[in-house]
This record gives structure tokens, C-alpha cells and sequence, in this order.
């Protein structure tokens, strides 16, 4: 499969592409990876589970999900059964798995499937499209994974194989387009095994054309990889050097009435970590000077100064998709509390670790326990 280095690399021809496919395939039979979403070989996928795993490996890891997956399984072994969950409880087992938006549409689709499709999930890209929470990448894995048809399947994973392949020094995330067209050139018109092709190039990306440190003697295509013969491959996909990330601080809470119940806030539907259980904080800005804590004036008009606030001089860190937040850790006690808003309610300790607040929360929760 070797290539002439001067030939243009998206003029490959049937037998090349062919070969590219075969070699992949051959290769995925010998090295697939045992996923819980996955079919075994010789199976029939369940559109239910593809459609499960896709929303959760969405920015997240594979390790990441797979006790999410086995747990919403076990609570809600079908997309009927997903429907008529709480949405609550859905937030809730998806507390630590980050990007909540996602949780919020997987049930809004889980509702539809059931409403409109009778719990069948179509076959068809544009109807699956139309779904809350499916896009262009995730149609194309559920419609080649699920049901083995076509489609041009584009992860991180196959973006990087492909600016390899084809030694594409445009850097991301402008590149795009581009690497998505290269990867059609395998793609296109080509119906055998689509989920295996689809499946066998994210395996390969995560196990051998790897970010760092590719495997290139393991790769059953390097032969024909313009990176490899050019010795660059380590250095692609490009990047433009990221932004630096801004920072924002504030202040956590772990407020406790007299009898040593803790302060819970639900926040707004909309906006970061919508609709999840949180501890109250107060506003997070660029500069703690300015993180005012209007939010819990109705527990007393003028809140730091009323209250034993206990100052613990800890924080933690947490990194956002485009920020990195600071949030120091206050303790307060209210003797006498007046009515709260319906967002607010009061937990016993046992009940706040069970109820399913995002990371940051969890971390700082965790640090209030420990300095108790
Ligand atoms: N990443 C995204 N989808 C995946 C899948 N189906 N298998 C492995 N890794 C993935």
C-alpha cells in the first residue's frame, strides 16, 4: 500500500482505498476493544445502547463512561423505560460525567423516540438529526453502528488519523473540514462493515495512533501514511496555540441551619451545570473582590456579617471548557432561618452525597467533611 509521496494524496484510487479499508478491518478483527455498548462479533447492535454511548463519550473518555453506562442500563434497560424516568433522577446518575446539557436532551430524546417513533430509533440520518441532542457526528455513529449503513463518521479519534494519513499541516480546529473530506474519501459509497470501519478507526486511534507517541509499527496502514514516511507524524493534527483559559473566583458555602442540615441550591435550568443540585456560592468572577453573594440575601439582609462564617482558607480548582474557576471555602451557621426560596432546600449530610451534585461541588463538599 506504500504511496508515492508526490502523489496527490486525495487522488487514491478504488483498489487503494479498498486496501486502506481492508487492512483496518483485518486489523480491528484481531484488536477490537470489549465495550459494554458494543456488539460482539457476529451480533446485532441495539440502537438504544449506540445512542446511550454516543451521548456519553461525547468530550468524555471511554474509562470515564463505562460505569455510567452500566448503571443507566441497569436503571433503564430501554428507551422506554428512560422516558418515563424523573428527569431528576437522570441529572442526578449523570452528576460527574460534566457537559449536563447532554443529560437534559438525552431525555428529551428518550421521550421522543417513544412519542413519535414508538420506541424505535429511526434508521435514517436526517430523522435522527431532528432528535435533541444528535448532530452531525452522532447521527452518522448511530446510523453506521447501530444499523450498518454509509455514513462519514468523524471523531477526534479519525480527525487524527486522517491529518495523518494524508500528512495535512493545516493546523486544527480550522482543518476540519478538510479532515472530515479526507475521511470520505474512505467512507463514501462504501457499505461493507460501515460500524466495524467506524468502530475499528476509533479503537485504532485510541490504542495505536495515539496524541502522543503514536504506535506506527503496530499500524496496519502506515505503510501508505504520508506522516509516517515524512517522520512528522507525532507533530500532527497542528494546533494553534489554545488561549490561555481565563480564571474566575468565589466563594462555596456549606451553610448549616441549628439542626446541622446543609444548604442545597438546584440551579437555574439554563447556564453552566443547569438544573444540577449545587452548593450555594456566591457570584464567580474575575477577581474574588467583586464575587458578591446578593443570591443568598434571603437568609438574612446582610449575610457575612450576621452569621458565624468560618473562613477555612481552603479552596479548590476546577477547569471548565473556557474558563478555570477558584472557589474558597466558607462555613456558615443560621440560627434563625427564614422561609427559602423553592430552588433551596435543606439535606441531612447523607442525603447531600447522595444527591448527585456535578464535580466541583463534589470537591468541595468533600474538602467541607474532611476540615469538619
Ligand atoms: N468514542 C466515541 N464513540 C465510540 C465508540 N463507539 N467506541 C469507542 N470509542 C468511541
Amino acid at each position: 500500500m506504500a504511496r508515492n509521496l508526490k502523489q496527490k494524496a486525495d487522488k487514491l484510487n478504488h483498489e487503494e482505498i479498498i486496501a486502506f479499508r481492508t487492512a483496518i478491518l483485518n486489523w480491528y478483527d484481531r484488536h477490537r476493544r470489549v465495550l459494554p455498548w458494543r456488539a460482539l462479533k457476529g451480533q446485532k447492535p441495539d440502537p438504544y445502547h449506540v445512542w446511550l454511548s454516543e451521548i456519553m463519550l461525547q468530550q468524555t473518555t471511554v474509562t470515564a463512561v463505562i460505569p455510567y453506562f452500566e448503571r443507566f442500563l441497569f436503571l433503564w434497560p430501554s428507551v422506554h423505560d428512560l422516558a418515563g424516568a424523573k428527569n431528576e433522577d437522570i441529572m442526578h446518575e449523570w452528576a460527574g460525567l460534566g457537559y449536563y446539557a447532554r443529560a437534559r436532551n438525552l431525555h428529551k430524546c428518550a421521550k421522543e423516540v417513544v412519542e413519535k417513533y414508538g420506541g424505535v430509533f429511526p434508521s435514517n440520518q436526517d430523522e435522527l438529526k431532528k432528535l435533541p441532542g444528535i448532530g452531525d457526528y452522532t447521527s452518522a455513529a448511530i446510523l453506521s453502528i447501530a444499523f450498518d449503513k454509509p455514513a462519514n463518521v468523524v471523531d477526534g479519534n479519525i480527525e487524527r488519523i486522517m491529518a495523518r494519513y494524508f500528512a495535512v499541516l493545516e493546523p486544527m480546529p480550522k482543518s476540519k473540514s478538510l479532515l472530515r473530506a479526507k475521511a470520505a474519501i474512505f467512507s463514501k459509497g462504501q457499505s461493507q462493515r460501515s460500524g466495524d470501519y467506524a468502530q475499528a478507526l476509533m479503537d485504532l486511534g485510541a490504542s495505536v495512533c495515539t496524541p502522543k507517541s503514536p504506535s506506527c509499527v503496530l499500524c496496519p496502514v502506515r505503510s501508505g501514511c504520508l506522516a509516517y514516511a515524512k517522520g512528522i507524524q507525532a507533530d500532527l493534527p497542528a494546533r494553534i496555540r489554545e488561549e490561555k483559559k481565563s480564571r474566575r473566583y468565589g466563594y462555596v458555602y456549606w451553610i448549616t441551619n441549628e439542626e446541622g442540615e446543609v444548604l442545597i441550591h438546584k440551579r437555574p435550568e439554563k447556564g453552566l451545570l443547569g438544573g444540577m443540585m449545587a452548593l450555594p456560592t456566591s457570584e464567580w468572577k474575575n477577581d474574588i473582590k467583586y464575587a458578591a453573594v446578593d443570591t443568598l440575601s434571603f437568609l438574612s439582609d446582610s449575610f457575612l456579617s450576621d452569621n458565624v462564617v468560618e473562613d477555612y482558607k481552603a479552596h479548590i480548582e476546577h477547569v471548565f471548557t473556557h474558563f478555570h474557576l477558584t472557589l474558597y471555602l466558607q462555613k456558615a451557621v443560621i440560627s434563625d432561618c427564614k422561609e427559602i426560596p423553592p430552588s433551596y432546600k435543606w439535606l441531612c449530610v447523607e442525603e447531600v452525597s447522595a444527591s448527585g451534585m456535578p464535580t466541583v461541588f463534589q470537591k468541595a463538599r468533600d474538602l467541607f467533611l474532611l476540615a469538619a
